[in-house]
């Protein structure tokens, strides 16, 4: 039997606002019998009433207070998709306190403020929930907090943005060079006209920061993500890597070494045999690596409003049915992480060294590695004379070491130039 509806509060009627409504209003007799809840939509908060929708809402419901939509007595539980720390951080906030549950997609405020919103949810015994914060549509958080809660994740690989995943497919796949790519992500709606979040990975770090925290039990944020992007990686990089056996990622990667947690974000070249090397164009996966349950990966679409929208409300269905019951089902890690120092993380890495064309080049080249304890897995040599390059792989290296291999070799008047420095994913 279904009891009386739980009344939703929603803050920002976008992408993803706009898709909730859909499908909060669609079909509600059919989503109530599926979901044993009723919802009902009672008030909307949006910056401009002048704007035009893809959905219709009735005048006396949209708002543009959205603190009257959090302290209406009326709401029973809010729903954040506005974006951004402030105004989000305060209305949720307030909502908390006002001993309602708060559903949102926000990795910004989350991997930025989220202890302070976690402490006011558990203080007043009410849900927190943002499946929608990291990877869209896909099912991540809860997967890894709840059927994943007695495993012990050794690492988590990310492909959790769907641009940069977008521009390395074009590259990849046609050989366009990073602008191009970029102009037509642009193009076709991928990215924003300002694409520093995505392309320097600021995204994709918010994202990790969440992973990680799920996924070890303690708390990472933001900060603590060390970062790199895309727009260092040039075609002839990834030719090169193709040649060689891998494809070029935006990886989020997030891994345990002894009782730390190193969490990062860079380019990244995988083994073409590597099931996220598969994920092509905006599609997100995220790669689980646990004790017991060995390896396995979740797949689809990591943006977009109404995938999004479908993992809002699973949270919204999953926050109801715990008010109906009466309290919260879930805890978010309080412990903060022992993060694991950059320059101690260890890789392989990929180096490309426009060289000068002549004998004793590679010697040259080879005591400076040696130097700094850091030896050769494969190594080509590309074109002659003044394009003349050396392609180098390294075997697992600290970052520290290979740092300071790339300041001696700038030194090295057989080097002109030392182009993109990748870190490589594969068997030893
Ligand atoms: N889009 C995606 O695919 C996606 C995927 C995963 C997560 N997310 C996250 O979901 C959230 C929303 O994304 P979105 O793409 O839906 O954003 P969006 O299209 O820009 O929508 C934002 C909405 O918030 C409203 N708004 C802004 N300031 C407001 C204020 N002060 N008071 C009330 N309403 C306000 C806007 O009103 P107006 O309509 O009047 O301008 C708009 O309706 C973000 O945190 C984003 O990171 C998005």
């Amino acid at each position: 039997m279904i009891n009386a509806p739980v009344r939703v509060g929603l803050l920002g009627c976008g992408n993803v606002g706009a898709g909730l409504v859909r499908l909060l209003t669609d079909d509600p007799e059919e989503l109530a019998a599926r979901s044993g809840v009723r919802l009902e939509l009672v008030r909307v908060a949006v910056r401009s009433l002048a704007r035009e929708r893809r959905v219709t809402l009735p005048e006396d419901v949209v708002t543009t207070d959205a603190e009257a939509v959090v302290t209406d007595p009326d709401v029973d539980v809010v729903v954040e998709v506005i974006g951004g720390i402030e105004p989000a951080r305060g209305l949720v906030l307030a909502a908390l306190k006002a001993g309602k549950p708060v559903v949102t997609a926000n990795k910004e405020l989350l991997a930025n403020v989220g202890a302070e919103l976690f402490e006011a949810a558990a203080a007043a015994g009410v849900d927190l929930l943002f499946e929608a914060s990291v990877g869209g549509g896909i099912p991540l958080i809860r997967p890894l907090r709840e059927s994943l809660a007695g495993e012990r994740i050794t690492r988590v690989l990310g492909i959790v943005n769907g641009t940069t995943n977008y521009i390395l497919t074009r590259m990849t796949e046609a050989g366009a060079a990073y602008a191009d790519a970029l102009a037509e992500a642009q193009s076709l709606g991928y990215a924003e006209r300002d694409p520093t979040a995505d392309v320097e990975g600021f995204d994709a770090g918010a994202k990790a920061a969440i992973l990680a925290t799920i996924a070890f039990g303690v708390r990472v944020v933001a900060g603590d993500v060390y970062r790199e992007g895309i727009s260092g990686v040039t075609a002839a990089d990834i030719a090169y890597a193709a040649r060689m056996g891998y494809v070029v990622k935006l990886l989020a990667i997030a891994e345990r070494v002894g009782d730390e947690v190193a969490v990062r974000v860079h380019p990244t070249m995988l083994p073409v045999t590597h099931p996220l090397a598969a994920v092509r164009e905006s599609f997100n996966a995220v790669f689980i690596e646990g004790e017991a349950v060995g390896e396995l990966m979740l797949y689809g679409r990591g943006a977009g409003g109404l995938p999004t929208a479908s993992a809002v409300l699973g949270d919204l269905i999953d926050a109801s049915h715990n008010l109906r019951a009466g309290g919260s089902g879930r805890t978010t890690p309080r412990e903060r992480a022992r993060i694991h120092p950059v320059d101690e993380i260890c890789s392989q890495y990929y180096l490309s060294l426009e060289v000068a064309d002549r004998p004793g080049v590679a010697r040259d080249i080879f005591a400076v590695l040696a130097t700094h304890n850091v030896s050769i897995r494969a190594m080509e040599q590309e074109g002659l004379g003044e394009e003349a390059r050396l392609i180098l792989i390294t075997h697992l290296a600290p970052e520290r070491a290979i740092q300071a291999t790339l300041a001696d070799l700038r030194d090295l008047e057989v080097v002109d130039r030392i182009g993109t420095l990748l870190r490589v994913i594969g068997e030893e």
